[in-house]
């Protein structure tokens, strides 16, 4: 059986590491195509080289651009490549326009489509992200969920019958970097963050880079925090903050660049509590056990919000509040899975009947 795995942004590479990993250790040809919509060393091949994933076959060097530039560039530039190897699945992960891209290549082809990832709903069609993982999951054949809550999303749009709860491939991979990492902490953290207690912060969605009002209220913000704040700089953050000259180190605000995966965890685990306005990071500071503020007024991992551990802020000027409430008691909920999904994940592709796929 060969799998075809289509990834092409950072946080695709993480949850391809596990899967590619489980893949091959149950003995199936895992075939991997990178559209190359995110192409500097830090953003991606970094990640091929430190969780040791196998190269891609193809690059499709889509780069930047605009939405119907990447995703009309992954439908040109995978039609051959889709009827050169002619995979037994196509699987595509998450939500980005490489997610959208592929998946529809894939369908229009019909070639057998499962999307990783699938059912998490965040119910704000204004997010690319949010009609990019609608029209993955409609399109494809197999839904591999990763909770609960994105189960009973799928169904609610009468797709419970192509769904299967694998649990999230993220917990695999971050089971295995954080064995890395705390068998030599010291290597991993950056030396910028060994002087004191710091909260860690990213920011890169258009939501917040792209509304120069907003973009300034939130580095406003970040400046008033209680603590230093280490700023990780997406280049998407980098350009609108230059061009509208806006500084991106006053008070308690210092920038950096973006770090590498087993750099990212270590940094995670040390600090004080998370900022941001990513997806994948407020589920990483839940099972790291690190307080998360969201700088959104909604969350497709509504699971994180429980007991405080993830605070929603749509308003920038309520940020300060929100990190200096006090850690929440306890251990974090474990709502994510045990750290076998990508097991699961090769188990459903094996299994499903041949009957059960589209016919080409
Ligand atoms: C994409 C995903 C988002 C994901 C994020 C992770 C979509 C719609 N969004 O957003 O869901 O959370 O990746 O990082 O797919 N750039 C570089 N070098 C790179 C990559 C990007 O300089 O290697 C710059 C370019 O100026 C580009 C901008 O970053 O215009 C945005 O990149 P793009 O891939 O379009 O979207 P992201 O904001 O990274």
């Amino acid at each position: 059986m060969q799998i075809l795995s289509v990834v092409g942004a950072r946080p695709q590479f993480v949850k391809l590491a596990a899967v590619d990993r489980a893949l091959r250790r149950l003995g199936y040809e895992h075939v991997i195509v990178h559209t190359g919509q995110h192409y500097d060393l830090v953003m991606s091949q970094a990640f091929f080289d430190d969780l040791a994933i196998a190269p891609p076959v193809a690059n499709l060097r889509i780069g930047s651009g605009s939405h119907a530039v990447q995703t009309a560039g992954i439908l040109t530039g995978l039609d051959p490549i889709l009827e050169e190897h002619q995979p037994d699945w196509v699987l595509v992960y998450g939500d980005t326009n490489t997610t959208l891209g592929s998946a529809l290549a894939a369908a229009q082809l019909r070639f057998p489509l499962a999307h990783l990832e699938a059912g998490l709903r965040s119910f704000d069609r204004a997010m690319p992200e949010e009609r990019n993982r609608v029209v993955a999951d409609h399109v494809s054949d197999l839904l591999l969920a990763p909770t609960a809550v994105a189960v009973s999303n799928l169904a609610a749009e009468g797709l419970g019958a192509r769904t299967v709860l694998v649990g999230d491939v993220m917990v695999d991979a971050l089971v295995a970097v954080q064995a890395q990492v705390a068998s030599a902490p010291g290597r991993y953290l950056p030396d910028s963050l060994r002087n004191g207690p710091y909260l860690l912060a990213t920011v890169h969605r258009p939501a917040t880079t792209d509304d120069p009002a907003r973009l300034a209220a939130t580095l406003h913000a970040l400046a008033d925090c209680p603590l230093p704040v280490q700023l990780l700089a997406h280049p998407r953050l980098r350009d609108r903050a230059n061009r509208l000259g806006i500084s991106l180190t006053t008070g308690a605000l210092h920038i950096a660049e973006p770090l590498r995966y087993p750099s990212m965890i270590a940094a995670m685990s040390a600090s004080r509590g998370l900022i941001t306005d990513s997806g994948g990071l407020q589920k990483e500071a839940l099972l790291l056990g690190v307080p998360c503020t969201t700088l959104r007024s909604q969350t497709e991992w509504p699971e994180t919000l429980q007991d405080g551990w993830n605070v929603l802020v749509s308003d920038p000027q309520h940020l300060v509040a929100a990190v200096s409430r006090p850690r929440p008691p306890g251990l974090p909920p474990t709502p994510f899975g045990d750290g076998a999904a990508a097991e699961r994940v090769a188990v459903e592709l094996g299994s499903w009947q041949s009957d059960r796929r589209p016919r080409r």
